[in-house]
């Protein structure tokens, strides 16, 4: 499974990077409005930083503004993915985007079937927002199994990658669910880690190591 990082935030980035583990970063455009930076240079920036794939969001909602945003962000660097609304417009330029070579990232993807446009269409990734399901009383992770299952049907080489992502527990479900990718932001990604039975049993063998010497 790649372990995205999703956030716009440097510090965060390299944080995560230090765990030397990190393949990727995912934006929008609330978290580039958090920087209080230009956009260009946040996603350069974010771009020169992590080797792997970085999305950066289009703004526009028509289709020749989609295309245009996409060629230009595309153009900042080699690791550069396009992020696409799943809306009408989105699913053409993807298609577009796909014959020029140019990587995409479907977003804000809610229903298994808009999945399955996506694909179609030729997305390198989809992006199912598991939290903000849950949020209106729907189960987020069936959605992921739902488009997993689809994929797997049909041999679709997007990748499905868990996006809205709250608590480990989303991101060990969707493990378990075979996506292939999941982004995490920051404070996720730092609990991880940490068990309070490994801080325990840590505690336990310092204390007994003083009882004995190296050589
Ligand atoms: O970047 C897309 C997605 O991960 C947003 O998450 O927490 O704003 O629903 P959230």
């Amino acid at each position: 499974m790649d372990f995205f990082i999703d956030t716009a935030d440097l510090d965060e980035i390299r944080k995560a990077k230090d765990y030397g583990i990190l393949d990727g970063v995912t934006t929008n455009p609330s978290l580039i409005a958090k920087t209080g930076k230009p956009f260009k240079k946040v996603i350069a920036e974010i771009a020169t930083l992590v080797p792997g794939d970085v999305s950066a969001e289009v703004l526009s909602l028509d289709l020749d503004g989609i295309l245009r945003e996409g060629r230009e962000l595309a153009k900042i660097a080699g690791n550069i993915v396009i992020k696409v609304p799943l809306i009408a417009e989105g699913i053409k330029a993807v298609k577009i985007f796909s014959g020029e070579g140019i990587k995409t990232n479907v977003t804000l993807c809610f229903s298994s079937m808009q999945a399955l446009l996506a694909a179609k269409a030729g997305a390198t990734y989809i992006s199912p927002f598991v939290g903000r399901l849950d949020d209106i009383s729907h189960d987020g992770m069936e959605l992921i199994q739902e488009i997993v299952t689809i994929y797997q049907n049909y041999d679709y080489s997007t990748k499905v990658l868990a996006a809205s992502i709250r608590h480990p527990i989303h991101l060990k479900t969707a493990a378990l669910m075979g996506a292939d990718v999941a982004t995490i932001p920051f404070k996720v990604f730092d609990m991880l880690v940490k068990h309070p039975l490994t801080d325990k049993g840590l505690e336990q063998f310092i204390e007994d190591s003083k009882k004995f010497h190296w050589d």
